[in-house]
């Protein structure tokens, strides 16, 4: 029988994302116990835990109230209105000057006026030599696996020097929704060629993608010699301190060098020598029959997977493959100028749900990558290479450079905040110092070198430290985070932003209170916060920080814009991937708006009196969450992923017809937006 899928009033995600977003998307990570159940030391004290619990309460008696955009759009619990654009002028920061658009629940990809937009690439369209044009309703793991795939995520464009107007895109596939891909499915019983069409559609894909001359319009080259996808069955080495080591030996593979296939790649990076790393983020829905001696905190289920893959792959299996699930979690970083190049998956960086990986160079060349463990209450994190980084294009150059993410130190965040814990209430109210804010550590876990790896967690060995990374995270007392997703340091000042979705759980029942880096209790919207390293160096081991934005509708007086008027800004709500565009602006887009819009990419200036307005610049149709952005003088890309994703939605009742119209399977898909009068964008 079909299991009964819980109903969205009753989802304790705390975004707005459906049931189904959890089912597929994250295997219903919300609907378990909080996998932290460590007690490492919360900031804040116990009377301020009492004190937090008490304001949730009162926080949770709020009503979201009014909030105009431009005075178009009033916002409530109600569906909102369809898109409007306000009357106002197209002021703001350099980067941000336009219109912005109003909250609003249109089917489509809502963009300002003066800006045009095409998809694209589609999921199913045909990218490499051979590959049949898509026919949803006679597709075959052949056809998928020369096509692009399902649920595009994190995008990168990197440029390709000698083929003028030509730039290669990449892109994750983070997961499958088979509810609408496959008319009639069955969840009980997916077939070998659901589940096979599903393995071609995950991964990672890559296509060249051609400039329109006029304006910022891109579309698919297909059939390129760079144009490549990577499947959950494409070859993929270990490398770095975790690999060829017991815990990630298997039947298949007794050297435990070599990973069939990735899993749930969310968002992602791109690197200065040319590379793309790619995080696994919710790995542990793909693996059945878990049990504590396995799961270690990962939050695998003990029964049947939700795809039940375990029935057509051993390996899926825990109960026969222990040590497959210790494969997958990691970073993976690809090469996208070289199609024959196996990526790898580096051990390195440690093996959580790695939402990003975002690169900062120190000032002698070495690699810092910042990462966050998209869970409630997990952890935010830096790897830094002990290697420099070669420039130029030789060979030479380059084979170095793929070595640099295998040597280095592993470092997980501590924060403490400056202002008394009794003024961090759990409501959101400033504190009397008028700022969430503080300084903070990395706390080293391992290092890695030429010679092994060496653990700094007491009772841990370094390659326990590498595969159970949170438990490392624990055991040295790493602050508990509200969902770290996305982070991003800025190219032009270095600071670094952390995206933390949401946290309904904060300061519940047996879970941690609020604390100067989390300072609401029940938080829905989620924050970005702002990190300075000591001395602008990224490799430093301590650092300042403030909360950047509290989110949530302006008229909530538990929202913070970096002291910016109120009354200016968009309403935001459940922050999640970031990007800089040239102008050093921070984007910003959501997974889950709990204010009753549909998920959006919003702009804001990180610096000058701007600081801190915040502009909506597109909305996403129905079900839809807005992924991947990337931001160049003449474009806007966003992956458009999971579209029509609404609990009780099917191929053959679908919620969305986006992006071809009625009658056409719902498609997720990459958009471009660009200025119809050809200039740059905001300017
Ligand atoms: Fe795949 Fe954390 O979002
Ligand atoms: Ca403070
Ligand atoms: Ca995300």
């Amino acid at each position: 029988m079909r299991k009964l899928l819980p109903l969205l009033s009753t989802n304790p995600h705390g975004g707005g994302r459906s049931a189904l977003t959890c089912r597929f998307r994250c295997g219903d990570a919300c609907f378990h116990e909080v996998p932290n159940t460590s007690d490492n030391e919360y900031v804040g004290d116990v009377i301020a835990g009492a004190l937090s619990r008490r304001s949730a309460l009162r926080a949770a008696a709020v009503v979201t109230v009014a909030s105009a955009v431009g005075g178009a759009v009033v916002l409530g619990n109600a569906p909102v209105a369809e898109a409007k654009q306000p009357q106002e002028p197209a002021g703001g920061a350099r980067g941000l000057r336009f219109a912005p658009v109003a909250p609003n629940t249109a089917d489509q990809v809502t963009v300002p006026s003066g800006y045009g937009q095409n998809v694209v690439i589609r999921w199913g369209e045909p990218i490499l030599r051979g590959a049949p044009a898509f026919d949803s309703e006679n597709q075959t793991a052949a056809a998928q696996a020369g096509q692009f795939g399902y649920n595009n995520d994190f995008l990168s464009l990197l440029p390709l020097r000698h083929e003028p107007h030509r730039q290669v895109l990449v892109a994750n596939h983070e997961y499958t929704d088979e509810v609408l891909m496959f008319r009639g499915y069955d969840p009980e019983n997916p077939t070998r060629e659901q589940v096979e069409i599903a393995w071609a559609a995950h991964g990672l894909g890559v296509v060249v993608v051609q400039e329109e001359h006029r304006t910022g319009k891109l579309t698919a080259v297909t059939r390129h010699r760079l144009n490549r996808r990577l499947t959950a069955t494409s070859e993929f080495e270990l490398t770095g301190p975790a690999a060829g080591g017991d815990l990630v030996r298997t039947s298949a593979d007794p050297d435990g060098r070599t990973v069939l296939g990735t899993l749930n790649n969310c968002s992602g990076g791109t690197t200065p020598w040319g590379t793309t790393l790619h995080g696994e983020e919710n790995i542990n829905q793909y693996f059945a029959n878990g049990s504590s001696a396995t799961d270690k905190r990962y939050g695998v289920g003990t029964g049947a997977s939700e795809r039940k893959w375990e029935r057509f792959d051993k390996r899926f299996d825990l109960k026969q493959e222990p040590n497959e699930v210790h494969r997958f979690g990691w970073v993976v970083e690809l090469d996208p100028y070289d199609p024959e190049s196996t990526p790898r998956k580096r051990t390195a960086l440690g093996r959580f749900k790695h939402e990003a990986a975002q690169p900062r160079l120190t000032e002698d060349g070495r690699p810092v990558i910042y990462m966050g463990d998209d869970e409630r209450f997990d952890y935010l994190y830096k790897f830094v290479s002990s290697k420099r980084m070669k420039k130029g294009s030789s060979r030479a150059a380059h084979a170095h450079n793929l070595t640099l993410l295998d040597e280095g130190t592993l470092y997980v965040a501590k924060f403490t905040g400056d202002s008394p814990a009794a003024e961090i209430d759990g409501t959101g109210t400033l504190p009397s110092d008028g700022e969430f804010d503080g300084s903070g550590v990395w706390i080293p876990l391992a290092t890695a070198g030429p010679d092994g790896a060496v653990s700094h967690v007491p009772g841990m060995t370094a390659e326990e430290v590498y595969v159970f990374t949170r438990l490392a995270g624990d055991k040295v007392g790493a602050t508990k985070m509200d969902r770290p997703e996305d982070v991003e340091p800025s190219p032009r000042t270095g600071r670094v932003y952390v995206a933390l979705t949401n946290n309904t759980k904060r300061g519940t029942t047996g879970n941690a209170p609020a604390d100067e880096a989390n300072p609401r209790n029940a938080n829905k919207h989620g924050h970005v916060l702002e990190l300075s390293e000591h001395g602008d160096d990224p490799s430093s081991d301590g650092f300042a920080w403030r909360l950047f934005l509290v989110a949530g509708d302006p008229a909530d007086p538990a929202t913070y814009f970096a002291g910016f008027p109120k009354e200016k800004v968009s309403p935001i709500s459940c922050p999640d991937n970031v990007a800089f565009d040239p102008h050093g602006n921070l984007w910003i887009s959501t997974d889950g708006n709990q204010l009753g819009s549909h998920d959006g990419l919003f702009g804001v200036a990180t610096r000058g009196e701007r600081r801190g307005e915040l502009k909506q610049f597109l909305t996403v149709p129905t079900g839809a969450e807005t992924c991947g952005p990337l931001v160049q003088d003449r474009r806007v890309l966003v992956s458009v992923q999971h579209p029509g994703e609404v609990d009780g939605a099917s191929v053959e009742k679908p919620a969305s017809v986006w992006p071809d119209g009625p009658g056409k399977i719902v498609r997720p898909a990459v958009v471009s937006v660009w200025r119809e009068d050809g200039r740059d964008i905001g300017v």
